[in-house]
């Protein structure tokens, strides 16, 4: 579904993504993880368009990105939340349903189904600028599932959120994928990598470790986290 082909990036002659390939399969929930400053939003950013690769590739469907057709088919969740704060929840997502050619009865309900998915309904009236974190995270997940896309592209989303919604919205991805949805999401909360069906390690712009989760427990001797550990090891003894 995406193949990520030889991609470098640096940014003022620091490399900050180093010769990543990797494939994200139709229909999978994708997990790039890496500490802080590894490179994970800039891999995200090459994907949807946002930033320039300096070389490589980047496939969706054999479409070389960016590509305008791709970008419809993408939802798209920055880490950063991209919302308007002087408009309330509802008019956010009516202005993004809007931008995907949603209109009418179709956007209006397409629009409750997001905000109950996000537990936002009673809040929708509210002015952005009024939402807690938590909940511009929830209303940013909600703007990127607006238009159905077939491909989530999610920069640490659950960042914020309370246990018991962060588990909600992670059984909500569980049932996307399951509808034959892909998705790649960022995280550096470890427990999360549960829920991912493959994961790709991302240490220092480098991809250290991309495999199966449960393959990925087994080279960390049970932990995925003693991965980066080893590499850090592996550094130190040099
Ligand atoms: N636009 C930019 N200009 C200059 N440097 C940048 C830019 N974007 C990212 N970087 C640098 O690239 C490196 C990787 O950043 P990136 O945001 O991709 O990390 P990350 O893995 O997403 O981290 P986090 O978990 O904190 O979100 C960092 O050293 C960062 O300072
Ligand atoms: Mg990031």
């Amino acid at each position: 579904m995406i193949t990520i082909q030889s991609v470098s990036k640096s940014f003022h002659k620091q490399k900050v993504l180093d010769d990543i390939s990797l494939t994200i399969e139709r229909g999978e929930i994708f997990g790039l993880l890496g500490p802080s400053g590894a490179g994970k939003t800039t891999l995200i950013r090459l994907i949807t368009g946002a930033e320039k690769r300096d070389s490589g590739e980047i496939f969706v469907d054999a479409v070389s990105v960016p590509d305008r057709k791709v970008l419809q088919r993408i939802g798209f969740m920055p880490q950063n939340d991209a919302l308007y704060t002087d408009i309330t929840g509802f008019e956010n997502l009516r202005f993004f349903g809007g931008l995907f050619g949603l209109h009418g009865a179709v956007l209006k309900e397409k629009i409750s189904e997001c905000l109950q998915l996000v537990d936002l309904s009673q809040d929708a009236k509210k002015p952005v600028s009024n939402y807690s974190g938590g909940m511009k995270k929830r209303l940013s997940l909600a703007a990127a599932l607006i238009h159905s896309p077939d491909v989530l592209v999610l920069d640490e989303p659950t960042v914020g959120i309370d246990p018991v919604l962060r588990r909600k919205i992670w059984e909500e991805f569980d049932r996307q994928r399951n509808s034959g949805k892909t998705i790649i999401v960022t995280t550096h909360v470890m427990d999360e990598i549960q829920y991912c069906d493959r994961a790709g390690l991302i240490y220092e712009g480098k991809l250290i470790a991309c495999d199966t989760v449960e393959q990925l427990r087994k080279m960390g001797k049970g932990s995925v986290e003693n991965l980066f550990f080893f590499t850090k090891q592996g550094e130190n003894d040099l």
